[in-house]
């Protein structure tokens, strides 16, 4: 993305301020801060920095509140808001300023950033030089746009004129170390030109939870039932997995991660063709190589050092050409479907000693899940509903690691490492009769089944819409029986169907939204909750436009004002996805 270029000493004119009034007039500040913030800058001489995040599924957030604990300890008023939260106006006052961000997508902003980004990337953004600022990106190195949201706000940040406290930091996944290292280098930078502050004890605000990534509790799966139906194109399960006595809790919208272990005919597959035995012990290491196949690395999918290192040596015309010009799309297509071994198969010359293979492998990481059960209904048990992913290429069966690990590898009774991640932005209303709209085809509906128990458990007089669908009704109404159970009490008010492969033509969920066009637009109109789930590269950017076509139409509003309108359902907090 190309920033708009900002000459250092620009002016910062009247007509600017009062267009950029005018464009954030729907901002409703004080509501926005009062709503999110976890404490107010009051009468308090304390140095006030403010901490803000961009986040999808709760790491920045939870960085911001550790930043924000750290600060407290240091004597800093420490003032927590997600950055959508934030006004332009605000934001421009604001001296001290740390931000934690991910990225989304391909390079872009997570959902509660992307306001925020639009505001002060706009060539009328005022000049921030009073500000001082530092940048905690996360990402992970396996994407091609590493931490691309975080080097854009630290660029936009330095084109404003704001002053950086630090470097950014760009975290991959092993994040938690780096990231407590660089708050707590920060924060006393944070407090140049004041006289050393008193170190306070400061309680963190919430209790955390000691299940977690480094952690996982192991959870026992109890049930493992398949969904689709036998003539299904997929293979969809539904899991139900004990808490027993962990202590984990979750609220519906959470997602909830899963620690795989690796399949193992690949690991044997893979020593094989490395010519090592599964049973060495390399020097300095306590596990055999076999058990750090198994545990600790990601086989399946190569990462960016050994797809390098693996052309280095694969003398393979394509591969070189596509990796070498650069073009992402044909290395993308090149590379897809191809894992480790098909990697190293590309020639039988490719030779690795194997602590080198493994210093070029990445750590095996969870996998998230969006929680399909209601925590209030299913006491001690919490849901996920998985599409398994199994292709087949280069002459063998392929297995996705956490899919399968959970469909195969994990026995009945057998235990999965898991661990939360609360999605504070993504909850029910916190009024009961506030009206809600689902659209969540596929596994999309997971969150949405939960949504349903849980309004249905606390007798939420809500109306609820919900969008389905998938490729054949025969096969693929996942969830069928307990969903026109909860229509014929009246919890589901409204369910459309969209089976994609049951007629010539495809019908997808967003066609039923426009045949429904005047009834959500009344729905939206009444202030129903928009929610989306599950695939995030086509679904849910074509609901997106869905959207905001039936807002323009039915709203007889211009293509700017339908945005507007959309904006606003965002900053209101009532257009929530859970995308992937
Ligand atoms: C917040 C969040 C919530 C999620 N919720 C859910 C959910 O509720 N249910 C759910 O099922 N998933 C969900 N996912 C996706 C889930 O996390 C995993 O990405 C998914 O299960 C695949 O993981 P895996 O380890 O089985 O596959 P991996 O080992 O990670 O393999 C996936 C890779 O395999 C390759 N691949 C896949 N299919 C093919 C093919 N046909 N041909 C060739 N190559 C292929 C692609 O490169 C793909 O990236 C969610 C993700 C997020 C981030
Ligand atoms: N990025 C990709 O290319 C891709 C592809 C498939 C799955 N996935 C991922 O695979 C996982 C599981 O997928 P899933 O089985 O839950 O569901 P899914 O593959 O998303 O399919 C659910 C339904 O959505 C339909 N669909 C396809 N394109 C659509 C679009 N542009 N707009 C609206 N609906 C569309 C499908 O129809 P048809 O299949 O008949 O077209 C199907 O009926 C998710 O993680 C998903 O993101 C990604
Ligand atoms: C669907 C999806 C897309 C992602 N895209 C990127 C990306 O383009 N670049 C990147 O560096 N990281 C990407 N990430 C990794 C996240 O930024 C990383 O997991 C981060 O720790 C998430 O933080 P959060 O919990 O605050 O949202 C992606 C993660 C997911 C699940």
């Amino acid at each position: 993305m190309k920033l708009p270029f900002i000459p250092k000493d620009a002016p910062f004119t009247g007509d600017q301020k009062s267009w950029l009034s005018g464009f954030l007039a729907g901002m409703q500040s004080a509501k926005a801060i009062a709503g999110s913030q976890t404490s107010v800058a009051g009468a308090s001489t304390a140095p006030l920095l403010n901490i803000l995040y961009g986040t999808q599924t709760g790491n920045a957030e939870a960085l911001a509140m550790d930043a924000a604990v750290a600060a407290r300890a240091q004597g800093f008023e420490a003032v927590v808001q997600g950055l959508d939260d934030v006004t332009i106006d605000a934001f421009s006052a604001m001296k001290r300023v740390i931000v934690t961000i991910a990225t989304y997508g391909e390079g872009e902003m997570p959902d509660n950033a992307g306001l925020f980004w639009e505001s002060i990337y706009s060539a009328d953004m005022p000049r921030l030089a009073d500000m001082q600022f530092g940048v905690l990106a996360l990402g992970d190195t396996s994407y091609d746009e590493f931490c691309q949201a975080g080097k854009l706000l630290d660029t936009r940040l330095e084109q404003l004129g704001a002053t950086r406290l630090i470097d950014r930091l760009d975290c991959d996944v092993d994040y938690e170390d780096i990231a407590a290292e660089w708050i707590n280098k920060t924060i006393p930078l944070a407090n140049s030109g004041h006289a050393t502050l008193p170190v306070v004890e400061v309680a963190p605000q919430v209790a955390k939870s000691i299940w977690n990534r480094k952690n996982p509790y192991p959870a026992k799966v109890s049930v493992n039932r398949l969904l689709s139906g036998p003539s299904s194109g997929k293979e969809i399960r539904h899991y139900e997995l004990d808490l027993a006595d962990s202590g984990l809790t979750y609220e519906t919208g959470d997602a909830l991660n899963v620690m795989p272990v690796n399949d193992s005919v690949l690991v044997k597959n893979l020593t094989e063709r490395l010519a090592v035995s599964p049973e060495l012990v390399l020097k300095d290491q306590k596990k055999s190589i076999g058990e750090l196949l198994t545990y600790q690395y990601e086989i399946s999918t190569p990462s960016r050092n050994l797809i390098a290192a693996v052309e280095a040596q694969a003398k393979h015309e394509k591969f070189s050409h596509v990796l070498k010009t650069g073009d992402k799309e044909a290395l993308a297509d090149f590379l897809w479907g191809k894992d480790t071994l098909d990697l190293l198969n590309l020639n039988s010359e490719i030779v690795f000693p194997i602590d080198e293979f493994i210093a070029l492998l990445k750590p095996l990481q969870h996998r998230a899940y969006s929680i399909s059960s209601s925590p209030s209904k299913h006491v001690g048990s919490v849901h996920l509903t998985v599409a398994s992913v199994r292709w087949r290429g280069e002459d063998r069966d392929h297995l996705g690691v956490c899919s399968t690990f959970l469909a195969d590898r994990v026995t009945v009774n057998g235990t999965a490492g898991i661990f939360v991640s609360p999605n504070k932005a993504f909850r029910i209303p916190t009024d009961d009769d506030a009206p809600m709209i689902m659209v969540g085809p596929g596994t999309g509906v997971a969150p949405f089944r939960a949504f349903l128990e849980e309004r249905q458990m606390r007798g939420a007089k809500g109306k609820n819409w919900l969008f389905f669908g998938d490729q054949t009704r025969d096969a693929d109404f996942i969830y069928e029986q307990q969903l026109l159970e909860m229509q014929a009490v009246g919890v589901l008010s409204q369910l459309d169907l969209a089976f994609s492969r049951d007629q010539k033509d495809k019908i997808y969920v967003q066609n039923k939204m426009h045949e429904r066009a005047v009834e959500l637009y009344q729905w939206l109109e009444k202030g129903a909750y928009f929610y989306v789930c599950g695939d995030a590269t086509r679904m849910a950017k074509d609901v997106d436009q869905a959207l905001r076509d039936i807002v323009a139409v039915q709203g007889k509003l211009s293509a700017d004002k339908a945005t507007d309108y959309v904006n606003n359902l965002k900053r209101e907090k009532r257009y929530l996805r859970d995308v992937y």
